[in-house]
């Protein structure tokens, strides 16, 4: 069982900030997100489909923020734009101080690697590695020593409660530890933005709730700006704040 001491469910951003954290902020430009009037249109044919119809965002460094809205309304791929898995149709995406838009693909998917983690509703592990290899990949394809990325990861998986399972498969774990271990290997390359669809999507009340905490106690440790796409309510109200996608459009009543 995970170590859930520490959880404040409520922190504020500000609150967070002791010591090395806000010494490391320092660094971090104000808003590691901004966007200004994302639209994104799929096209079938000559037939084109408007997904997102200008989508204004300012996401503060730290900042972790809930994205709720109906099925359809356009979350996952605003998602996907903004962790420069799709390019927008048009709009500015600065991440991080970078204008994203005026970088070609090479640079986008150095971007990604280096300062972006994914949490999906599916965990997506690697089924013939162990679970200390699937959360030591991402450093190991950044170049890290073999030793030292599985040191990394190592701590990472004992931190979310995965100290005695890191040399079984993902299919020898239930499903709560299968997504405690992909929250590890999303987190283990330190990344400044962390997006999550549906992160607790597939799993009960009980360990839905398990990895919202991890969640959020990885990232606020790291000082992660996180954004989690999300049907549950508690994960919604814990966030520092919440945006309402409706429509391809942020809603703001
Ligand atoms: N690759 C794609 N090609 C065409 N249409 C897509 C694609 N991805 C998503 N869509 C459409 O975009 C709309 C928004 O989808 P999505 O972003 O998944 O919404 P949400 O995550 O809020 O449920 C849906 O109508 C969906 O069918
Ligand atoms: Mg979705």
């Amino acid at each position: 069982m995970a170590n859930l001491d520490n959880i404040r469910s409520s922190a504020t951003i500000e609150n967070r900030l002791g010591g090395k954290i806000a010494e490391y902020k320092m660094n971090m430009p104000e808003h590691s997100i901004i966007a200004k009037d994302i639209h994104k249109s799929y096209f079938e044919g000559p037939k084109e489909m408007e997904v997102l119809k200008g989508i204004n965002l300012e996401i503060k460094t730290g900042e972790i923020v809930a994205l709720v809205g109906p099925s359809g309304a356009g979350k996952s791929t605003l998602l996907h734009t903004l962790g420069l898995m799709e390019r927008p149709t048009s709009g500015e995406l600065i991440l991080l101080g970078w204008e994203t838009q005026n970088e070609n693909n090479n640079k986008h998917d150095i971007l990604r690697n280096k300062y972006i983690g994914f949490l999906f509703q599916f965990h997506y592990l690697l089924q013939e590695l162990t679970l200390l290899e699937n959360a030591s990949l991402p450093l190991r394809i950044a170049g890290v020593k073999s030793q030292d990325a599985m040191d990394l990861a190592g701590e990472l998986l004992a931190s979310v409660g995965l100290k005695e399972r890191m040399a079984h498969l993902p299919s020898q774990v239930s499903g709560g530890e299968q997504q405690r271990a992909a929250l590890a290997r999303a987190m283990v390359g330190n990344p400044a933005i962390l997006l999550c669809d549906e992160p607790t999507g597939n799993l009960d009340l009980e360990r839905g709730e398990e990895i919202r905490d991890l969640i959020w106690r990885v990232a606020r440790a790291k000082c992660s700006t996180v954004i989690v796409a999300t049907h549950n309510p508690d994960i919604a109200k814990s966030a520092d704040r919440i945006i309402r996608i409706v429509n391809g459009k942020v809603c703001t009543i």
